[in-house]
């Protein structure tokens, strides 16, 4: 039976970070990408906020992919292990700030990225949080991230946020959804086994003069986790 725990942000960090250094590119980063670049130009890349980053492979992907980054998180343990993978090169396309995102005014961008955090939010802190990215998303801009169901192995654990199906549909609207996928199944995390309830969503932020999209999620597919 799964008998995992969430990760303690602060304590367990580091650990965590050089685990996850581990891995390639997420897969919903991976597909975010690609369906940006089959895009229209207004896919080009620009300005995108990766809240929570983490080790920071996402944000390494995203500056490969000549994205200018700004890179939140509240551990400051992940800046400096992101600082000592960014190349020379690319440094001039990043800017990290170490704050708990729910603080944090953002700027307007393209494309807000958001793997595996905003669940460690408390319910108000994610409202927020969402308003937000939301807010600073221009118009064509895309959100990519997940939400974590109410049958996840840590759903109960009041300092996150876990939603049923329909609430996660409904924190789609005003977005025309582009990846709603739903996954129920028994898996793996950092601290062992444990049941993923997870909803990956890749959502557009209507352009400018196209009616506001209402939520209409696709059909659930189910994939492994680590
Ligand atoms: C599970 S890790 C995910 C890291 C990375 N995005 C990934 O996909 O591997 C969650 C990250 O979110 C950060 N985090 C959690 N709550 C946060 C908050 N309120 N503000 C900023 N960062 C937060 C943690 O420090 C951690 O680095």
């Amino acid at each position: 039976m799964a008998n995992s725990r969430p990760v303690h942000w602060g304590k367990e960090s580091l650990a965590y970070y050089r685990y996850s250094s581990k891995r390639p590119p997420r897969e919903l980063l991976v597909t975010t990408l690609r369906h940006l670049a089959t895009e229209s130009t207004r896919a080009r890349p620009g300005r995108a906020i990766d809240l929570g980053f983490g080790g920071g492979t996402d944000t390494l992907e995203l500056l490969r992919n000549g994205w200018t980054v700004l890179a939140v998180d509240g551990q400051a343990a992940a800046a400096d292990f992101l600082a000592r993978r960014v190349p020379p090169r690319r440094r001039r396309a990043l800017t990290t700030v170490v704050a708990p995102m729910q603080e944090v005014e953002l700027p307007p961008a393209d494309l807000v990225y958001a793997s595996y955090s905003l669940p460690f939010l408390r319910r108000p802190e994610f409202r927020t949080v969402w308003r937000r990215i939301f807010a600073s998303l221009r118009p064509g801009g895309h959100f990519a991230g997940q939400l974590f169901g109410d049958r996840d192995t840590w759903s109960g654990d009041r300092s996150m946020s876990f939603w049923r199906r329909a609430e996660a549909v409904r924190w789609t609207a005003g977005y025309r959804v582009e990846l709603f996928r739903e996954t129920d199944e028994e898996g793996t995390a950092f601290s062992g086994p444990k049941h993923w309830h997870v909803y990956d969503l890749i959502l557009e932020k209507p352009p400018r003069g196209r009616a506001r999209a209402g939520a209409t999620a696709r059909p659930t597919t189910t994939r492994s986790r680590k």
